[in-house]
């Protein structure tokens, strides 16, 4: 068993160790929406491929340094991927095929994209309530704060009219990075291009705060403000943008994220338990809605 830098000819069976490992944590998948739900236990529907595989493209030229496979000659039965952002390290994707798990191919993996985040001043996961990843995490000096998500069909009737929130366009990133430095103390500059394929930007400006948020199939893909009640409208804009009908989903929300839940239950969501933001030496930033893969 080997733990090297991954390289773009391993991304398919990058893909196909995540879905595998991922398979058992029906019914949905923890790569950040919807579209990511197993379609047979370890496989991705098409689309869902697409986007995991074009994403982890993205990170390998962004953070070519971030990403590791454990390779077993014949395979990759594991990988890791951490990206940097500023001087925040997050780790993006993490996992070892089902029977190879638990036999320190996990441990090896973290440590080289830990050593990655060398001199980075803080480190945040979306993890998955996988004992064996939290125990990892842990081990690493990650504080682990439980988490919620707020599932279900927005009930249109009680949404509000909301005022002063509008399209993004590249216009706004300058505004966008500001508000992601004063809120998670590093912007997300170079995942705005994909992010914006996932969805709209929607951006709120006033005299007395501002935010964004980043639409995608599932809900919301990311949302960040200066203020609660910005980040109120924000979130009201979204959920009035969801089709009627369809399930929305708005994940690991710290309990520091009242006024998601709030706004949640409001417009009919339900409360699910989800998994655990692990963060190293930094506080669940707020208000704020984190991307399962780009932190
Ligand atoms: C999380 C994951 C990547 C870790 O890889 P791994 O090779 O299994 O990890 P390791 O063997 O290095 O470490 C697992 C640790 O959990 C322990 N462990 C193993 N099975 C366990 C279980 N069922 N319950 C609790 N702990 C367990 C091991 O003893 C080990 O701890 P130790 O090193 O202190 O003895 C892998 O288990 C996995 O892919 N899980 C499913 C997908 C997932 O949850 N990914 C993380 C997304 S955030």
């Amino acid at each position: 068993m080997r733990i090297r830098p991954m390289r773009t000819a391993d991304i398919d069976a990058a893909e196909r160790v995540t879905a595998q490992a991922f398979a058992p944590s029906p019914p949905r998948e923890h790569t950040g929406s919807l579209d990511d739900t197993a379609a047979a236990p370890g496989q991705r529907p098409p689309l869902a491929r697409q986007r995991w595989t074009a994403r982890l493209a993205h990170f390998l030229s962004t953070d070519p340094d971030g990403a590791w496979v454990a390779d077993a000659g014949d395979d990759i039965v594991g990988i890791a991927v951490a990206v940097r952002r500023d001087l925040l390290w997050i780790l993006s994707s993490y996992a070892v095929a089902p029977g190879h798990q638990g036999r320190g191919i996990g441990k090896a993996l973290l440590d080289a994209a830990l050593a990655y985040g060398a001199g980075c001043l803080r480190g945040a996961v979306c993890a998955l309530p996988d004992p064996r990843a939290l125990r990892r995490y842990r081990q690493a000096g990650f504080t682990l704060h439980p988490t919620m998500r707020l599932v279900g069909v927005v009930d249109h009737d009680v949404v509000p009219d909301i005022n002063g929130v509008r399209v993004g366009s590249q216009a706004d990133l300058e505004l966008v990075d500001s508000v992601d430095r004063q809120i998670r103390g590093a912007t997300h500059r170079p995942d705005h291009g994909i992010m914006a394929g996932y969805g709209p930007l929607l951006v709120c400006d006033t005299l007395t705060g501002s935010g964004y948020t980043y639409l995608d199939r599932s809900g919301v893909g990311l949302l960040a403000a200066t203020r609660r009640g910005v980040a109120q409208r924000l979130l009201w804009a979204a959920l009035a943008q969801q089709p009627p009908g369809t399930e929305v989903i708005i994940r690991y929300l710290t309990a520091d994220q009242e006024w998601a839940v709030d706004v949640g239950l409001a417009a009919g969501l339900r409360i699910e338990a989800e998994g655990f933001l692990a963060l190293r030496h930094m506080r669940p930033p707020t208000p704020y809605v984190p991307s399962v893969p780009f932190g």
